[in-house]
């Protein structure tokens, strides 16, 4: 993992035409920590997750990585803490369903060298998709993909990750083990930043931050 990377939303505000879909929200999200976007359907949470995502301009407010502030940041600055610090596991996992298993953790096309081969067996071990990896990503099951993406974010070695509802649609053995999965990024020291309505989820998540309620609690 890279530079830990505290990121915070200071009074933000989106406005979408003309109707205000997220108001004053103020949330730290630390490294080592997981922190839940909580609320009802339509309370903001993913549209508050893409805030701190850098995917979506703000209408006010201020975002902050590391205590500077970014909400006015370029597209090329935006690009950099995509590629070299974030990784998103979004409602559409992002997976590249043509391409195979292998492709979408790595993002680089055969012949891999000797260590990344290594790396990527056992991180496909990880997420128990060991034997497939020259398997087309589109014959995986919903929880596969989802473990799949969380598997690319785990390959890069993203010092923040955001997942929106990681466990949405999953049975209860794949929600335990993508909750162990998201465990262990905030154990290694990463910033985990998830929207959800999942009580197995919010549980597993050291602060919770409820959509128009104020700042973060423990
Ligand atoms: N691009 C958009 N255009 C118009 N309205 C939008 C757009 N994106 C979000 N909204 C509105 O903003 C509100 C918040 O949406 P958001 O997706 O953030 O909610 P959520 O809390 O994630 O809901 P859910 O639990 O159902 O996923 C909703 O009323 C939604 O219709
Ligand atoms: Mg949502």
């Amino acid at each position: 993992m890279g530079t830990p990377m505290q990121i915070e939303t200071q009074g933000v505000s989106v406005v979408i035409g003309g109707r205000s879909v997220l108001n004053n929200e103020s949330v730290r999200c630390t490294p080592a920590t997981m922190t839940a976007l909580v609320g009802p359907s339509g309370s903001g949470k993913t549209t508050l997750l893409h805030c701190l995502g850098l995917l979506l301009p703000v209408s006010q407010g201020q975002i902050l990585i590391n205590g500077k502030e970014v909400t006015k940041c370029g597209s090329a600055a935006r690009r950099r803490f995509w590629r070299d610090h974030a990784a998103f596991v979004l409602q559409d996992y992002g997976i590249m369903e043509s391409e195979s298993v292998a492709f979408n953790v790595t993002m680089q096309s055969s012949p891999l060298g000797k260590r990344t081969s290594e790396r990527l067996a056992q991180i496909l071990d990880r997420i128990g998709l060991a034997d497939r990896p020259e398997e087309a990503a589109s014959h995986l099951s919903g929880g596969e993909k989802q473990r799949l993406a969380i598997a690319r974010a785990i390959y890069k070695r993203a010092a923040v990750v955001f997942v929106d509802e990681p466990t949405a649609s999953l049975d209860a053995i794949n929600r335990r083990k993508v909750i162990d999965l998201l465990t262990d990024f905030a154990t290694n020291g990463c910033t985990v930043v998830a929207s959800t309505h999942d009580p197995e989820m919010i549980e597993a998540c050291d602060k919770h931050h409820e959509i128009g309620s104020g700042p973060a609690v423990a």
